[in-house]
Formats: C-alpha cells, structure tokens, sequence
C-alpha cells in the first residue's frame, strides 16, 4: 500500500471513529452546567465539549462563527450572548456521518421528506443538533436551538437570531469567499433583513453552480424573503 493510499485509510478510520464518538451521549457527569447557561462559564465548558466532537480545522470555524455572530448581534443591538453561543454549537454533529445522522433522525423522531434523507444528509446535522443539545442542554434555550436547527436550512419563520448564525456561518473570516467577505463588509450598514437576503442569495447560487441539490424548504424560504425585498414591494403594489 502507497504511504498515500495507507493515509487516505488512516483518515476514512479517523472519520469513523471521531463520528461514533459524537454519536454517543455527552459525557457531562462531571462537568455540571450551572451558573448563567449563556455566561462565561458555560460558555467554555461547551467549548470543551465541542472539541472533542469535530476536527480541529471544523472547531476553528465553530470559534469564528460564535466571534461573528457576536459581532453581527452587536452591530444590530441584538441577544450577543444567545447569538455567540448558538454560532459556538451550531455544528454540534457536523462529524456526524450521514448513517449516524439518519439514526439522530430517528432517535428523535424528525420529519423530513425522503429525499433530504437519502439524498442530502449534510443537511440533517443542524436539526439533529438542535435536538440532542436541547436534550442535553436543555438551559441553553429554544431560541438557541432554533437558531442551531435552522442554519443548514431556512425557514418562513426565521427569528433575528436564526438569520444571525445562518449568516455568520458563511461570512465568518476563515470562510474566504469572495461574496462573503464582501458581505462582512455590510455588517451594521444595511438592515439585517437584507443582509440575510444577500447571504441566502449567495448561498444559493452557489448551490447551483456546484450542481448540488436543493430541498423544497431552501426554495420555500427563498420566495418568501423576496417578496420582502423593498423592489419587489414596490413591484406588487
Ligand atoms: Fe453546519
Ligand atoms: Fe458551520
């Protein structure tokens, strides 16, 4: 076996086992969860916890999104504590493998349609995380998990908080994309509204141009915001 081929097996091992791990329950016997659940404290605690449970390169992008979510919620004088802790969690089971996030999904009886399932597991990570932290957790707040659940895919119904982390995940700094990083540059300058608007629309385009499937609710989501783009009010009246 070539010394690349025995690394590519090494990393096909490692994936497996780092995903049976964060499969597993959260071993919190001794790491209590008291105090302010959005403080400081907690706030490392989950830190700690989350390392154990993605790849090193994966918790970086964790800490930048929590730092720009933070970032995002001041610049809009909204819930910074609420906003850097759902950003630090959103990708709770992003080592998940895709059988591991269809056993989540059955766990904790999740509805999706069929295709997600089969076709788009990548998806499932942010739902099934905001299912096993509020059972987990349950003192970080539904708000929180909201946020958490909603930021692989949109919804009709997505709070100041859910557009926060769904927009820090892409606009975080470590992501270099060139749309994104012109975005960040819109942080506090226009509505955040709109700015989510713009980092949906990006998204998507890039979805398209990768040639990577969309589900029904990312499309849903889509023509709901747009009807709320200033234009197309103009447009229907
Ligand atoms: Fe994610
Ligand atoms: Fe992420």
């Amino acid at each position: 076996m070539s010394s690349k081929s025995t690394l590519a097996t090494a990393e096909v091992v490692g994936k497996q086992a780092l995903s049976d791990f964060a499969y597993q329950k959260t071993d919190i016997a001794d790491n209590v969860f008291e105090g302010k659940p959005l403080g400081s404290r907690n706030y490392k605690r989950m830190k700690g916890l989350l390392m154990q449970r993605v790849s090193p390169t994966r918790y970086v992008h964790c800490l930048s999104v929590a730092k720009t979510a933070r970032k995002i919620a001041r610049a809009y004088d909204l819930d910074t504590h609420k906003a850097r802790m759902a950003g630090l969690l959103h990708d709770w089971d992003k080592a998940l493998l895709p059988e591991r996030l269809r056993d989540r999904v059955n766990d904790y009886h999740l509805d999706f349609d069929e295709d997600v399932i089969a076709d788009m597991p990548w998806v499932l990570h942010g739902p099934t995380a905001a299912a096993v932290l509020a059972d987990q957790f349950p003192e970080l707040g539904e708000d929180v998990f909201h946020a958490i659940a909603h930021h692989t895919i949109p919804s009709t119904d997505m709070s100041e908080l859910d557009m926060i982390v769904f927009m820090a995940d892409k606009l975080e700094p470590t992501h270099d994309v060139a749309v994104y990083k012109r975005l960040s540059k819109q942080i506090g300058v226009i509505p955040l509204k709109e700015l989510f608007f713009e980092v949906q629309k990006a998204g998507l385009i890039y979805l398209i141009e990768a040639n990577r499937p969309m589900n029904v609710q990312t499309i849903k989501a889509w023509n709901y915001y747009l009807k709320d783009q200033p234009k197309n009010k103009e447009k229907s009246k």
